[in-house]
């Protein structure tokens, strides 16, 4: 058996390939190209993982006179040559040639036991990737920011952390609609009632989207306004200070009502609005032209592409820009100025067709490879809608439009009630309560989001989401103060006790504790990889489910075992706390 140097990635998947690659070389040299499958087993399993080369390489050298005599022998050749790892306690071959591999409860809490001392940052995932941009959240300025951007900046914000985990350098930028035609009838309508500009202030426009509604109602009912507006949109484009100036203060007014929702999820973002491509967009379509992509089609100029019966359309018959010949330039410059290698763009599901078009259009100019999974490489991230108790497309009450940060200050003021029930008043200073209330009720709504598998609708339900009971952020956070808790009741320092490695898994409710523990790598692995924040939100319900298990079986505070089980609770809490900071909620230590 060779010897395997085993570099601790943490991700226990990755290792235990690396250990059946070596086999694989050396069992079958002669398909150098089979690699290794490994598969974390079904919770409640005897195996923790199994390896599936042995059926599938058994169908490829049937034929090529080998010495096997079928699967199983193949996975016990496979067994045989593996090299002898601290890692695997015992490996059998079962039914058509699975290999079961049990991992060594030793090594388990050795490992585990690393992560206390080295950080829970030595268990993040390694992409090949240096540089990304998410492009999330993205509302259009002067209209409503919906309940879908509200998504979007949810989901952004969590892929933006789990890329930021893994070492990428994440360009968050903010796609804001700050430049359609619109803008010529708001600048007009905003001449006519304030022919002062310069004076005009937040309060004396009042609710933007108001004004919106009303220039609108102009602009469909009074020719010569029409046609003034029409003029403004060539003006501002054109670069007449008068008009960037009022296009400028219409787009503060917004910004200033899109920083309250950023600030209350604490969510960063830097804005490059599609006003920044402007002065890139003739060249990169006069690019696509030259390479004989563009075409003429009713006055308008299009790209048609295989798959999609109707073509892009990149210059609009009045040789104005649109939302895709944005995104085409955005693109060009993210690949070619800011180098990015990998682009994600968070929107709502109705938008794919756009985006699946555009993206073949940068194929077919060849600016990315054709194989959709190698680097550089774009990825559109969908949503589902999200609907009312009632079913149909959210709105509150009386309004039709929801205003996202009353929204979020909704959930606050529910979970301050809540605490308050509790009695949380007379046990906490108000400061305390109004930390724990808003972690609780924006972590709530977070949450309740992340959850779903993104391309689902989900149901907006402030009761179902702040239900203690359930896969809510609240129970969740609630589990994690009740670790806390138990780590300050024993009265010992979890630093010192760190020290001492005597972390052990003995019970079979501390092993599978431990062994979901280890699992976190290659969870969030996925979860990046996938893009797909719910994966790691389900991780995080069953740690706190295995977690439950252990605690009700196995005594902490006061037992023979008491140290190594402390430990055992601080790496839960610690791995917790991690998934949280990665769904961007504010962890509560006390309850
Ligand atoms: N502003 C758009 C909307 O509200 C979303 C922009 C998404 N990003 C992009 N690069 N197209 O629907």
């Amino acid at each position: 058996m060779a010897a395997v140097n085993e570099e601790c990635t943490g991700n226990l998947k990755r290792q235990l390939a690396k250990l059946f690659d070596v086999s694989l070389k050396l069992t079958v040299p002669g398909e150098p190209s089979v690699e290794p499958l490994v598969a974390a087993s079904a919770p409640g399993k005897f195996e923790d993982y199994q390896c599936n080369n042995a059926m599938g390489l058994w169908s490829i050298i049937k034929g090529k006179g080998t010495q096997f005599k079928g699967p199983p022998a193949v996975g016990q050749a496979l067994v045989k040559s593996l090299p002898t790892s601290e890692m695997v306690e015992s490996c059998s071959v079962a039914g058509p040639g699975f290999i079961n591999v049990v991992l060594s409860p030793k090594w388990m809490a050795k490992s585990i036991e690393n992560m206390l001392i080295d950080g829970v940052d030595t268990w993040a995932p390694s992409l090949p990737v240096k540089r990304a941009v998410v492009d999330f959240s993205s509302p259009n300025i002067a209209k409503e920011m919906h309940v879908g951007h509200l998504r979007s900046t949810i989901i952004g914000d969590t892929i933006a952390r789990m890329l930021e985990f893994s070492k990428v350098e994440v360009l968050r930028r903010n796609h804001v609609g700050d430049w359609g035609t619109q803008f010529g009838m708001l600048i007009e309508y905003l001449f006519e009632k304030f022919p002062d500009t310069d004076s005009v202030t937040e309060t004396a426009i009042g609710d933007l989207q108001v004004f919106y509604k009303a220039s609108k109602h102009k602009f469909d009912l009074d020719e010569e306004f029409k046609e003034k507006a029409q003029q403004a949109v060539v003006r501002l484009q054109g670069g007449d200070p008068l008009y960037r100036k009022a296009w400028a203060k219409i787009c503060d007014i917004s910004r200033t009502e899109f920083a309250m929702v950023y600030q209350r999820l604490r969510v960063e973002l830097e804005e490059k609005g599609e006003s920044f491509y402007n002065p890139y967009i003739s060249k990169v379509i006069e690019e696509l032209n030259t390479k004989g992509l563009v075409e003429e089609s009713e006055g308008a100029r299009v790209i048609f592409l295989e798959g999609f019966n109707i073509p892009l359309m990149v210059v609009k018959s009045d040789g104005g820009f649109n939302y895709a010949s944005t995104d085409l330039t955005a693109l060009w410059y993210r690949l070619n100025e800011e180098k990015a290698e990998w682009i994600i763009y968070v929107t709502d599901v109705g938008q794919q067709q756009h985006f699946n078009m555009f993206f073949k259009a940068a194929r077919k100019a060849g600016w990315l490879p054709e194989n959709d999974e190698t680097y550089p490489r774009v990825n559109h991230v969908g949503f589902g809608l999200v609907l009312g108790e009632d079913g149909k497309r959210f709105r509150t009450r009386a309004t039709d439009v929801v205003r996202l940060v009353d929204l979020l200050d909704e959930a606050k003021t529910r979970s301050k009630i809540a605490l308050v029930e509790h009695g949380k008043d007379k046990e906490w200073t108000p400061e305390e309560l109004d930390q724990t209330a808003e972690a609780i009720g924006y972590g709530a709504v977070k949450y309740a989001d992340l959850k779903n598998n993104r391309l689902t609708n989900y149901t907006f339900s402030f009761d179902q989401m702040l239900n203690d009971k359930g896969n809510t952020a609240v129970y969740l956070l609630y589990a994690h103060a009740r670790i806390c808790s138990i780590i300050r009741k024993s009265g010992k320092d979890i630093d010192e006790l760190k020290k001492t490695g005597n972390l052990a898994l003995d019970h079979p409710d501390e092993r599978a504790l431990g062994l979901h523990l280890l699992r976190f790598a290659e969870t969030v692995e996925e979860a990046c990889t996938n893009l797909l924040p719910s994966v790691l939100c389900e991780y995080l319900y069953y740690l706190s489910d295995y977690y439950t298990r252990f605690y009700s079986n196995c005594q902490v505070n006061g037992s023979p075992e008491e140290t190594s089980r402390l430990l055992l609770c601080e790496a839960t809490a610690i791995v917790m706390r991690k998934c949280f900071h990665l769904l961007g909620i504010t962890p509560v230590y006390k309850i």
